[in-house]
């Protein structure tokens, strides 16, 4: 039967369904797990209780707070039941045979590069292998490059020790910390923290020292705060230090990472934890007990065509290390590494014979076209680009979804995007109601990020958002760009992790055939001002020679330099300048820190509202709810004009806040009635106590005010010092108006047009400061405000001497 679906715009979609919906039960057995190894034999041995039982009665005595929480403070019951019920699970992964090579590792090194397909294991057990270990006496970091992962992880591995986790009592082992919210409770053994969140903490204790290990994750990704994190976990071994007792062991974990140019990175003047003595070597390499993993290990992988990203890059570099002569491998490195093999079913790719150009009406129709043809169980994951994309994908899921035939089983639409709420998040881990098929609609942060199980059908747009910074342009912005071949085998190896699967690719097999091989990591091609000032802020004054994986462009640096120095946040002859200093202590852009100092110099004195506003900004969802029905769209406006300001999106996003934090009674109701977000809107108010509680900690504030409420509508001269103070700022953003009626940036001479999203759209001003650049059809401005050409000129002046 052909499914008809009324295509957005009213056309008719037609759906090549099968000559009937099939709607049996799959028949395809279900794999059953092989893997069953104990690492120390027990069975047992990942609780600290099994540890502690090792170590003589007066060690015992002199460790109670560490090992007594497992049993006397985490008496309830049903933490441990689920912990038992888990272990087998556990045991089951592929890296669990390896956890006692993964021990030896880093007893004979401190340095241990790990690679292993994702979902083998390796985010949830490597800590919990390392932490009954003798030199563990302290915390084990883990990084993550995203929030949702580094929270949900840390739910995992609490439930898996049978803990509490996060800020849910003192006695929690686990905790997690991301910008803005710090979940770690005294007695954390474990703390999953994003990598921003790791580089703050490595200014304020340069040595870590709260740290027995760091675990360094999704290291394929490289995302520039990784880069970084490499960088300075590379000095610090290489510095020896008279603070430390113990050596800090670090674990580098990844999907696809290139082993040989980490080993080469970390392995040069590193020393091995045996003897101490500096010697030059290969790299250990630690498999199932053996110096060198045997051949037998990589049989688990199998593929009908192309290998998936773990068999293909994980193989190369292993076969990179096994064929080569020991001598040929970078001098002295005590860096041991280790390869656990992945489990992977054969995954069908299907191309498109024609190039589509709407990617989301090709999802819903292959969606549908699945959901009819394939049985069930199988759901289904879709790679989009963004949470709008997402969102409106949701809608068109669930309205067709409606009109489908009661004998059909039902579909549930669930997205996946990093802004996303928490709860909403967790949604995709359960399992699927009876007769229904998950479709989950995903960023690439399910590429290797966050596993899902249950999966067989993957959809892939082959598209993602990537940040580009254009150096002739001194700005930054997100782009969709076809995804790199590395990105769309991954996308693929997810349809397979527990049974044969399908990957739907929607583009062609000549497209794909001209994919870039990898992506680009990201500090060849984002904004370095952030980084530079981190590495400024910890004493790093050559930042040309800082040992970067990859070197950024020379160009990119320089503008990185000149974009600190035009901030303040650099001396003449590039070191860091006190007001560069706190910068780097604030939890924001070096624009938005800056921003936030200006307004508290004396003579601007509007801290508060700009930390207001600065807060509705580091949001990432958009407060204003976008996704309005037609019939509903004239309340909205007016709704919203109620809350709008001339002075442009700043001054709107102001009220906002303000009119949310007077509103005592019900502030849900105030969102509904406002088309404003509540959820977002909670996310600010947390956000604006914890960069007031900052502003306190700097002195900026007096600590009274951290619970002031919030002030009235600034009057106009104070408006004027608000957006002095995003000026300076956003000295790159800001753009004048052009006799064409076009506005044109100061600095750069980039064209750019007034978002249709900004309150300003449709207006002209002298004079534009913008917080976003956006490049799609054309360049835009987006969160927009009118200035003056005078007031733009006095920070000019003030910048540039002139
Ligand atoms: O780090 P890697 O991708 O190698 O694997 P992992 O994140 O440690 O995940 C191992 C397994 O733990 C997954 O296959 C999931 O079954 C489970 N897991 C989970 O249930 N919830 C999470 N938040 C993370 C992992």
């Amino acid at each position: 039967r052909e499914l008809e679906l009324k295509k957005r715009g009213g056309k008719a979609m037609k759906l090549d369904g099968p000559g009937e919906a099939n709607i049996l039960p799959s028949s395809i057995p279900r794999h059953k797990s092989e893997q069953s190894g104990l690492p120390n034999g027990d069975g047992k041995t990942e609780s600290h209780t099994g540890a502690l039982q090792r170590l003589p009665l007066r060690k015992q005595l002199q460790q109670p707070q560490r090992h007594a929480n497992i049993t006397s403070q985490h008496p309830q019951s049903h933490l441990l039941k689920r912990r038992d019920a888990l272990l087998p699970i556990r045991k089951a992964l592929p890296i669990w045979p390896h956890a006692e090579s993964i021990r030896a590792a880093l007893r004979k090194n401190n340095v241990l590069v790990l690679t292993g397909e994702t979902g083998s294991g390796k985010s949830t057990q490597v800590p919990q292998f390392l932490f009954s270990e003798k030199w563990c006496t302290k915390c084990i970091a883990i990084t993550q490059p995203r929030r949702v992962a580094a929270i949900s992880l840390a739910r995992r591995v609490a439930e898996e020790m049978g803990s509490l986790f996060g800020s849910q009592g003192p006695a929690a082992q686990v905790g997690y910390s991301v910008r803005f919210d710090n979940a770690t409770g005294p007695n954390a053994r474990v703390k999953f923290l994003t990598e921003g969140m790791l580089l703050q903490e490595m200014l304020r204790d340069p040595e870590l020292g709260q740290y027995s290990a760091v675990v360094v994750d999704e290291v394929h990704e490289r995302s520039v705060n990784v880069d970084l994190i490499l960088g300075f976990l590379k000095n610090l071994l290489e510095v020896k230090s008279n603070r430390r007792k113990a050596p800090l062991k670090i674990v580098i974990m990844s999907a696809t990472a290139d082993v040989e140019s980490l080993v080469r990175f970390f392995g040069n003047g590193l020393q091995s934890s045996e003897n101490g003595s500096q010697h030059s070597g290969a790299a250990s390499r630690v498999g199932n007990g053996d110096d060198v993993q045997s051949e037998s290990s990589w049989s688990g992988i199998l593929s009908d065509e192309e290998p998936t990203a773990n068999a293909d890059s994980i193989k190369a570099s292993r076969n990179d290390l096994i064929q080569k002569p020991l001598s040929s491998l970078p001098e002295a490195t005590h860096v041991s590494t280790c390869f656990v093999e992945g489990r992977q079913y054969p995954v069908k790719t299907i191309y498109l014979s024609e190039p589509t150009q709407d990617f989301v009406e090709g999802a819903l129709k292959m969606i549908f076209q699945i959901h009819y043809k394939e049985p069930l169980p199988g759901d289904i994951l879709v790679f989009l680009t963004g949470q709008e994309i997402i969102e409106s994908l949701e809608k068109l899921v669930n309205e067709y979804a409606q009109k489908m035939e009661k004998e059909v089983p039902k579909l549930l639409a669930l997205p996946l995007f990093a802004a996303l709420p928490q709860d909403a998040q967790q949604r995709i881990f359960t399992p699927a109601p009876h007769r229904t098929r998950k479709v989950i609609l995903a960023t690439n942060i399910a590429e290797t990020s966050v596993t899902v199980s249950g999966v067989r059908f993957v959809i892939d747009c082959g598209k993602s958002k990537i940040k580009q910074f254009r150096n002739r342009l001194g700005l930054e912005s997100l782009l969709v760009k076809p995804i790199s071949k590395s990105a769309a085998i991954q996308r693929k190896g997810r349809a397979g992790r527990e049974a044969p699967g399908q990957c739907y690719r929607l583009y062609t097999e000549d497209s794909y055939n001209g994919l870039e091989e990898r992506t680009m990591p990201e500090i060849l091609r984002c904004d370095l001002s952030h980084s530079i000032l981190m590495m400024k802020a910890r004493g790093v004054d050559d930042v040309v020679n800082f040992p970067f994986l990859d070197r950024p462009p020379g160009e990119a640096l320089e503008k990185a330099l000149l974009q600190l120095l035009h901030l303040g946040a650099l001396t003449e002859i590039g070191t860091i300048s006190e007001i560069g200093l706190k910068m780097s202590k604030l939890p924001l852009t070096p624009t938005l820190g800056r921003i936030l100092l200006e307004a508290a110099a004396p003579e601007r004195d509007c801290l508060l509202e700009v930390i207001d506003i600065i807060s509705a900004l580091s949001v990432e969802t958009n407060i204003f709810l976008n996704l309005v029905s037609e019939e509903r769209k004239e309340e909205a406006e007016a709704a919203r004009r109620d809350l709008y300001k001339r002075a442009g999106d700043h001054m709107t996003l102001l009220t906002t806040v303000q009119r949310y934090a007077e509103e005592n009674s019900d502030r849900k109701a105030w969102c509904e009635r406002h088309f404003v977000s509540h959820r977002a809107m909670q996310n600010v108010m947390n956000i604006r106590k914890q960069l007031r509680q900052q502003c306190t900690q700097l002195k900026l504030l007096p600590p009274s005010s951290i619970s002031s409420p919030t002030s009235s509508m600034p009057s106009e001269s104070h408006t004027q010092n608000i957006l002095h103070c995003f000026l300076r700022g956003f000295l790159a953003n800001t753009a004048t108006l052009m006799p064409d009626g076009s506005y044109r940036t100061l600095m750069y001479k980039q064209t750019v047009a007034i978002h249709p999203s900004s309150v300003m759209f449709g207006r002209k001003t002298e004079a534009i400061v913008f917080s976003e650049f956006v490049f799609t059809t054309k360049a835009w401005a987006k969160g927009v405000s009118a200035v003056q050409n005078d007031w733009v000129g006095d920070i000019v002046g003030k910048v540039f001497g002139c």
